[in-house]
């Protein structure tokens, strides 16, 4: 079984990229020899900003076609969305509209867990309830989703761990869900 993760965030240095790399250590070495991770970086994916009128001129970018493409080889897949004014990253809503030119169902029905964490109490919150809400719309088939708030205060970044264990336990049970609806898929 393979799961497709990435942050979506622009940031190299991004707090999300390591929530994200604590998860699939998780999905790696608790949910049997079978599972492995592909991790992407948004970098990879950069396009100019989606218009209709670039894309009458030029076609949909190659860039949109591998993300697209990403996500149909994969099982499964593992979001982290970072928060910039209330919303997710203009960097994954850029790569999001050139893929939905391709096809609506940008999810492709794959079993998804979406997260999000920030600096602050709120963890990203309002970023993942939009990307959350509209999921049904994109052909996103939701296992689970969580907000991990106050990240330096819940993270140790020194062993990239979680450390708070209510938050934790959350997080495994998410994960837990998106194999078991994967294999239930896939069987
Ligand atoms: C332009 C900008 C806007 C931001 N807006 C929010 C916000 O609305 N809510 C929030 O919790 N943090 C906000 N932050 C702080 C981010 O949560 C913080 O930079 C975090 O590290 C982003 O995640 P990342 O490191 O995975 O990219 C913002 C940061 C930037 C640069």
């Amino acid at each position: 079984m393979k799961i497709l993760a990435f942050a979506a965030t622009s940031s190299k240095h991004s707090i999300n990229k390591q929530l994200v790399g604590y998860a699939t250590r998780i999905l790696e070495n608790h949910h049997g020899p079978d599972v492995t991770v592909e991790t992407i970086d948004l970098h990879d994916y950069e396009m100019p900003i989606y218009s209709v009128d670039r894309q009458n001129e030029s076609g949909i970018p190659q860039a949109a076609h591998d993300f697209f493409g990403a996500i149909g080889e994969a099982d499964a897949v593992l979001i982290s969305f970072a928060e910039h004014n209330g919303f997710y990253t203009a960097a994954y809503k850029n790569i999001f509209d050139w893929a939905s030119r391709i096809d609506m169902r940008v999810y492709q029905d794959k079993p998804t867990v979406m997260l999000s964490t920030s600096p602050g109490p709120g963890g990203g919150a309002n970023a993942l309830r939009a990307a959350v809400g509209s999921a049904p719309f994109f052909g996103n088939d939701l296992s689970g989703s969580l907000a991990i708030p106050s990240f330096h205060d819940n993270f140790d970044t020194a062993t990239g761990t979680l450390t708070d264990p209510v938050l934790d336990a959350q997080l495994r049970s998410s994960l837990a869900s998106l194999t078991t609806l994967s294999e239930r898929a896939n069987a």
